[in-house]
């Protein structure tokens, strides 16, 4: 499907027109991996289009680029500016999912980035919901992943680094071959990790789990709804979840900024709950959607407006 496209992209510093916001065919990333980059969202609110929780996203590169050993050539605050000045000269009618990606470009071959330039930009266009409205509505099908999450001495994820993603796209490739909509990923020890780009929660007798960030993103999103599902009164528990666990939850959901909540009704043909989007999802999902929309005045201290 094609993206449906704004006027300009962010470039180094500049606003260009999107069909001139191109690379050369040599940019070091493209051929080696090395880049990282940012999923965040935009919501139409009462008071206007706002950026939720911009300063933890722009935070969360900066620390990926750290990680990465990418020196991104601007202060946070400058990346918070670019992300505002960029919405500012694109018009949208609807919600908006913000790419920013800090990535190594032309100038050097070989494995070795040390010298390298390195190029930022932010694109932002009109985005629905990531699996569509359906899979908000009704829940997804998950298939546990051949692949497992690499182990911490392997590849660091909790940056949100472009060469991350090679796993998620093959689990979340195989998960659509066999005729799922995501796929779920486990650790090195066989404990539930995240999904391809999303994290996991189950909900049993009442209580909400979700694992710790040991072999995934430390999340935005996951973060958000524990905040919300705490102050809704629930007990959450970060803790590991087992196969078995999962396949015999009450509930089970992914969160993110591209997947927001997003219900799951089976795992690897196990029925999950009552197959339907459950209580404690649609309670948090609802919750959810009123505090990015700026509809809850206790958590409006995260959205950045931008008129
Ligand atoms: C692999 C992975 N895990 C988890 C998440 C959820 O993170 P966040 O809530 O910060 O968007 C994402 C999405 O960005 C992701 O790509």
């Amino acid at each position: 499907m094609a993206l449906p496209e704004a006027e300009h992209i962010w470039f180094d510093g500049k606003l260009v027109a999107w069909k001139d916001a191109t690379v050369h065919v040599l940019t070091h990333s493209l051929h080696y991996g090395n880049a990282v980059f940012e999923g965040v969202r935009a919501y139409q609110t009462p008071k206007g289009l706002a950026i939720f929780k911009l300063q933890e996203h722009t935070k969360r590169l900066f620390e990926s680029a750290k990680a990465c050993c990418l020196e991104i050539p601007y202060s946070e605050e400058q990346i918070n500016e670019a992300h505002v000045n960029l919405l500012k000269s694109n018009t949208y009618n609807d919600n908006v999912y913000i790419r920013p990606l800090v990535f190594l470009g032309y100038g050097k071959m070989g494995v070795s980035h040390i010298g390298c330039p390195v190029n930022t930009i932010i694109a932002a266009w009109q985005w629905g919901a990531y699996m569509g409205e359906e899979a908000l509505q009704n829940g997804i099908k998950v298939k546990i992943a051949s692949w497992m999450k690499p182990a911490p001495f392997s590849m660091m994820a909790k940056a949100k680094a472009s060469a991350n993603y090679f796993n998620s796209q093959m689990a979340n490739y195989e998960a659509q071959l066999a005729g799922c909509d995501e796929a779920l990923l486990l650790d090195p020890q066989g404990f539930v990790a995240e999904g391809s780009g999303e994290c996991f929660f189950i909900v049993k007798d009442g209580v909400i789990i979700t694992p710790a960030n040991d072999t995934s993103l430390v999340s935005i999103t996951q973060k958000t709804v524990i905040q919300i599902a705490e102050d809704l009164g629930y007990k959450v528990l970060r803790q590991r979840i087992t196969r078995d666990e999962a396949y015999t939850a009450d509930e089970a959901f992914f969160t993110g900024t591209a997947a927001e909540v997003t219900p799951i009704s089976n795992i690897d043909g196990r029925v999950i709950g009552t197959g339907k989007r459950g209580k404690v999802a649609t309670e948090l999902q609802n919750a959810y959607f009123d505090v990015v929309m700026g509809k809850n005045p206790k958590y409006e201290k995260f959205l950045t407006y931008i008129n």
